[in-house]
């Protein structure tokens, strides 16, 4: 392609104009004399930004559809009359086109007279000023005076909207191109935006003319980045001014992994802008990831190195030597006292592929053992199991952007829209293309009824029956004779196909036996398989509300047999999709932080894996796997184990039955944690060593689609060190040396041992932007889609799929079920989103409840509730709503103090140990005054927070405390 010349900017992105066209066909035109061949589709704008000639332009932009409203593109074609838009008139063969006659520069200025007239003309004091379309274009089109002056009608006086929290809305600088709206509709599919009024009284519209914040705005960005004109501003810019440099960094929040250039003034961030050319999300972003970033240099932040004898002391800062020695110490003295196997380290989905690579050679070179685990224990390892045992690897099979080519989409225990809001995005626009969507949940979720997209069943099932309802759709397959015998006789094992039909014909798995314990009609159960069979292109789409059961391994093992017998795996718009929840959940995994594998899934019972490691480690390993993080609590409670090492994980906040961690954390002699904030766990630590934000580290993350992609340093660690240097610290004081100079050389290290990394590298990655894993010789530049023509364990394999309920049911002294869920706002346990301004869109955790199980309870909407379970009890504040159905009551888990996993119970998933979050069996009644536990909690916050100041208050070098403000 010719360079272009890049007066089309959006900061620093080129702006081709209009999308490109897929066609294979080739059109060759000539424009301003030079030939240009592009594919059929492509607008002419497009086609002669590609040939280096840009033409000005204001409504248009790579991102959307044409519009053609400004009038600025015109150009002549020989042969036609007038002047067309060449952002709307697609190129034809032999088609001649001039840019830039006098004619057309004439009438440009016209038009851009007409705009400047009802402008402000304050550009030297505008927060857009160097970075304005408008501006530019006045430039480019040679614009110098205007004739018609600038005391005529204008809506310079239009009052601005500041209620938005990230960006304001200034109308007195409103083009009117319907850029914002129609990113609003096109990119975010929420049609919060509309053009209100005709002519000259036009303008733009949020909702039914409200404010941003009480519109259905999502503050996702779109429109701030669509819009040429400062009308749509992000705070930051205003405050800060526009940036100097830009970094592409991912995002660290969710399992999309959207791609941003981090823009910079120095060392300061003014803000994230979504990456076009981001392979996961194409330019668009969600509210955290765009806006959400203000954590990293919150006043909470701790950057200096803290340590203290017992939990009740005072911290006292020490220096990184110090903090080291003094843990290194406390670790070999217990293993001496308790044995090898005492202590143990967990690993976060939250750090870099590198970071979680190192803590797990750690434990187990170091430590010797492999008591490692990570935070995928309590979300996706039924995921891992289940996959792995059908389809032979432990990963989601597509692409995000293979959706687009799904005519069916099964959602299963998800919620796009608030955990994966980008994908949600693009999902909806395939869904607005005419894609059928089932969904099952026991919760209305937003994909139910949104604006243009309506679920053509929602298959409201009661908490802990998914198996039940897997079963009772592939029933209904096979029982009517809806199978794709082929893919099944080619690609599947022919014995355990058989002994699984015979197990799923049988009529206790019909959708008419299975109707009273899903609460699912039959004849939507079986109108919705015929409908996944009978797509071309089937996919499913599942989240933790599948793998956070009693049966999820099962119920994973479900949906691939699903998947199997309809033919929908191996090729674009099929597939196996679970949605991740954080944003390096996939590469936690596969870094090796379970306790009976090494990195690459592979098990420590294969000799000729650990000989690999060994050699390259030069340690002899045990072969025994480690505990699970509930087994590291059970064996603390017991006395046998006595101290942790964990890495950006909140665990006396996110793991079940919170008393039993309490006690179990409480039980151990030395818990070192490394994070940013004094979270919940680092209030029963000895250690706390200060981490890094992602804007402080060098490494890849890897997204829910097997994407790795490059995370970059865009400031200095405040702490002074990157979390791998610390890691890497402990190790060297712990008697195992252990350095790299740069993350660079742990990802070698990482592709020497692990097959599906053998081709990964930051070169590479460089070149390429991204990578799907595998990487090695047969896959040289990665793998979209997985197990195209035969699985990764050669046949698949049907696992038969019995339903056995829960232990934890419904009775008279707990008649409800509680589930769980997120919010977009908030990401996870909230450290870093309750400190942005996403608090104030959920300021607080609350318990959805029917209105006629709160009638029948004399709950009223906004009172305070209590709810208990066998676990235990907590309060919440209710919300009446029939998003939930009679009989189940729904909460999220963003903010410590509401302790919803105070109720959740220790029972979890039969194969891996996955909490079974989504079914507590609870009462609700009215209160009027915290739970208990809750006001333990406060005091026992209160206690940690005076013992943190304290230390702060008596540290001689309190500017280490004090870095951040
Ligand atoms: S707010 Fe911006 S994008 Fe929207 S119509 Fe006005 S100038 Fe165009
Ligand atoms: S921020 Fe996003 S959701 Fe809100 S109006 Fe703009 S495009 Fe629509
Ligand atoms: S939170 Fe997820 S969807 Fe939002 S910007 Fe970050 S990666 Fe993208
Ligand atoms: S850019 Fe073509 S009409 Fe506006």
């Amino acid at each position: 392609m010719a360079s272009v010349v890049n007066y089309y900017r959006v900061g620093a992105e080129v702006d081709l104009g209009t999308p490109g066209a897929s066609s294979s066909e080739q059109i060759t035109l000539t424009i301003d004399g030079a030939a240009i061949t592009v594919a059929k589709g492509t607008s002419i704008m497009r086609a002669a930004a590609i040939a280096g000639t840009n033409i000005p332009k204001l409504c248009a932009s790579e991102d959307l559809e044409p519009f053609g409203s400004c009038r600025l593109c015109l150009v002549e074609i020989e042969g036609r009359n007038g002047y067309p838009a060449s952002c709307t008139t697609q190129v034809e063969a032999g088609m001649q086109v001039q840019t830039q006659t006098d004619h057309l520069a004439k009438l440009r200025r016209n038009v851009m007279e007409l705009y400047i007239s009802d402008h402000p003309l304050d550009c030297l004091t505008c927060p857009a000023n160097g970075n304005c379309e408008l501006q530019d274009m006045a430039g480019v089109v040679g614009l110098r005076d205007v004739r018609y002056g600038y005391d005529g009608a204008n809506h310079l006086d239009a009052p601005k909207d500041e209620t938005a929290l990230y960006f304001t809305f200034d109308p007195g600088k409103c083009i009117v191109c319907s850029r914002c709206v129609r990113a609003c509709e096109e990119q975010q599919g929420t049609f919060a935006l509309t053009i209100d009024g005709r002519g000259f009284d036009s303008k733009i519209a949020a909702s039914q003319n409200e404010d941003f914040l009480g519109s259905e705005c999502v503050s996702c960005g779109a429109c701030v980045k669509a819009c040429p004109t400062a009308t749509l501003s992000e705070k930051s810019i205003i405050k800060l001014g526009q940036p100097d440099k830009a970094t592409v960094t991912t995002c660290a929040y969710c399992g999309v992994g959207c791609s941003f250039r981090a823009e910079m003034q120095g060392d300061q961030l003014v803000r994230m802008v979504p990456n076009r050319d981001g392979h996961a999300n194409h330019g668009h972003a969600c509210v955290k990831g765009r806006f959400a970033f203000g954590y990293a240099t919150h006043k909470d932040r701790i950057t200096a190195p803290l340590i203290r004898d017992s939990i009740h002391d005072e911290w006292r800062p020490a220096s990184w030597e110090e903090a080291i020695t003094f843990a290194a110490t406390r670790l070999k003295a217990l293993q001496q006292k308790y044995g090898r196997k005492s202590i143990g380290g967990i690993t976060s989905s939250r750090c870099t592929n590198e970071e979680v690579f190192v803590v797990q050679k750690f434990i187990r070179t170091a430590v010797g053992n492999n008591n490692v685990d990570t935070c995928a224990r309590v979300c996706h390892s039924p995921t891992g199991y289940g996959l792995k045992t059908t389809l032979g690897e432990s990963a989601g099979t597509q692409t995000f952007d293979s959706v687009m080519m799904a005519d069916a989409i099964i959602i299963i225990g998800a919620n796009p829209t608030d955990a994966h809001p980008v994908f949600a995005s693009q999902m909806k626009r395939r869904l607005r293309q005419g894609a059928s969507l089932i969904i099952a949940d026991p919760r209305a979720i937003d994909l139910v009824d949104s604006p243009h997209t309506r679920a053509d069943y929602h298959l409201q099932l009661r908490p802990g029956t998914n198996v039940a309802l897997i079963n009772a759709l592939a029933h209904t397959i096979i029982d009517e004779g809806l199978e794709h015998k082929q893919f099944i006789s080619d690609r599947c094992e022919t014995q355990p196909f058989k002994v699984w039909k015979a197990f799923i014909s049988e009529q206790r798995n019909s959708p008419e036996a299975l109707e009273e314990v899903t609460g699912v009609a039959a004849a939507e159960v079986r109108a919705a398989a015929r409908v996944y069979a009978n797509a071309r292109n089937g996919a499913i789409y599942y989240g933790l509300g599948v793998t956070e059961h009693s049966q999820g391994s099962t119920m994973v093992m479900g949906i691939a047999n699903l998947a199997m017998v309809t033919g929908n795996l191996g090729r674009e718009g099929v597939g196996v999709n679970p949605l991740r929840g954080q944003n390096n959940v996939q590469g936690s995994c596969d870094m090796g932080s379970f306790p009976h594998e090494l990195p690459g899934y592979r098990h420590l019972s294969d000799t000729a894996a650990r000989a690999l490691f060994e050699e390259e480690w030069q340690v002899e390993l045990d072969s025994e796997p480690g505990y699970r993080i509930p087994n590291m609590f059970d064996a603390a409670i017991d006395g046998e184990f006595k101290g942790l090492y964990i890495q950006g994980e909140d665990i006396a906040q996110s793991d079940p039955d919170t008393q039993h961690v309490y006690a179990a954390l409480s039980a151990m002699e030395c818990v070192i944690v490394q994070d940013l904030f004094l979270n919940e766990t680092a209030k029963f630590a000895h250690v706390f060593l200060p981490g890094s934000s992602f804007l402080e580290k060098d490494g890849t993350f890897t997204n829910a689609e097997r994407r790795i992609s490059p995370v970059r340093m865009v400031m200095q660690p405040k702490s002074g060190m990157s979390e791998w240097e610390i890691t890497c610290a402990l190790s060297t004081a712990m008697g195992y040396a252990m350095s790299y100079e740069h993350p660079r050389q742990i990802m070698e290290e990482i592709a020497r041992l692990t097959p599906t990394f053998q081709g990964v590298s930051y070169e590479k990655l460089d070149a390429l932007g991204s990578i799907q894993w595998p990487c090695n010789d047969q896959s040289p530049n990665g793998t979209p889609f997985m197990h195209v023509g035969e699985f990764v364990r050669g046949k698949g394999y049907f696992a038969p799929t019995p339903y056995v309920a829960t232990d934890e049911r419904s009775n008279s002294r707990y008649p409800l079920l509680l589930t769980t869920g997120r919010i977009l706002s908030q990401y996870n346990v909230g450290a870093q989103t309750r400190r942005t301004e996403n608090l104030k869109y959920h300021a607080e955790d609350q318990l959805e409840i029917h209105p006629d199980d709160a009638e029948l309870r004399g709950i009223v909407d906004g009172s305070w509730v209590g709810i208990k379970s066998r676990a235990g009890e907590t309060v919440l504040r209710a919300c009446v709503t029939d998003r939930v159905q009679p009989g189940v009551i729904y909460t999220t888990f963003h903010h410590p103090e509401s302790g919803a996993n105070v109720v959740t119970t220790d029972n979890s998933d039969w194969a891996t140990n996955c909490p079974e979050y989504k079914v507590t069996a609870v009462q609700a009644y009215p209160v009027s005054h915290p739970s208990q536990w809750q006001e333990m909690f406060q005091r026992f916050n209160r206690e940690q927070q005076q013992l943190l100041a304290a230390g702060r208050e008596k540290d001689p070098a309190r500017e280490r405390f004090d870095k951040i403000k």
